[in-house]
């Protein structure tokens, strides 16, 4: 945890994570990527529960800020069934690593870095370099022999700092 404010831990996505703490949750800190949408307690639910039975393939971590006490969300009661847990901190940045399963390079697999979100007002502060790192170390724990991802232009320069280079060309097909 050396280059972390202090205070703050990265760990792995929780069942509990998408209950609201101080105003945000994993699925708010993932809007600074792009729409999120509602989603329901249940589908969220549905969906970890796909991720863990998936857990060679999915790694999906966050930071959290242990710092900021928890509080209810709004003015949330007591019959709120997304009642938090006190003493837990926020969510403040999140990403996930892909390992993806080839026949080439003997059977090589290929790490995909996705969806990395920093919350809007703790950018800069090496969370988004902390959040590649342990993906990175991951990938090549599980022993990809790469780890890849796509970005804008705009995030060269910090993918740059992550240690990655440029490589080939992004392509899209949109439904
Ligand atoms: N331009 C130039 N340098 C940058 C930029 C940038 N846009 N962003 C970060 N850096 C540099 C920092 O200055 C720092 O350099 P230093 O070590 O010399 O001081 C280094 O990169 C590390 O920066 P962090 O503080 O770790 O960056 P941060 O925590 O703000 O996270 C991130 C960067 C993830 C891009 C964040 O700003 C964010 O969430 N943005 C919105 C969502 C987004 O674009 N996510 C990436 C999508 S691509 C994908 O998911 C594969």
């Amino acid at each position: 945890q050396d280059c972390l404010p202090s205070g703050y831990v990265v760990r792995p996505l929780a069942r509990t994570d998408n209950q609201v703490r101080s105003n945000t949750s994993f699925l708010k800190t993932l809007e600074v990527l792009t729409t999120v949408g509602t989603i329901s307690d249940q589908a969220y639910q549905q969906r970890f529960q796909y991720l863990k039975e998936h857990s060679d393939k999915y790694y999906i971590i966050v930071i959290e800020d242990m710092n900021v006490p928890a509080t209810l969300a709004g003015s949330a009661t007591s019959s709120t069934p997304n009642l938090v847990t006190p003493g837990r901190g926020k969510i403040v940045a999140a990403g996930t690593i892909l390992v993806e399963r080839k026949f080439i390079h003997e059977l090589g697999l290929v790490g995909h870095i996705e969806d990395i979100a920093v919350s809007a007002d703790q950018q800069g502060k090496k969370l988004g370099l902390r959040i590649i790192e342990t993906l990175k170390a991951i990938g090549q724990q599980v022993g990809c022999y790469k780890v890849i991802l796509d970005c804008s232009e705009k995030n060269v320069p910090f993918y740059e700092k992550c240690g990655f280079e440029r490589k080939g060309v992004e392509m899209g097909w949109y439904v």
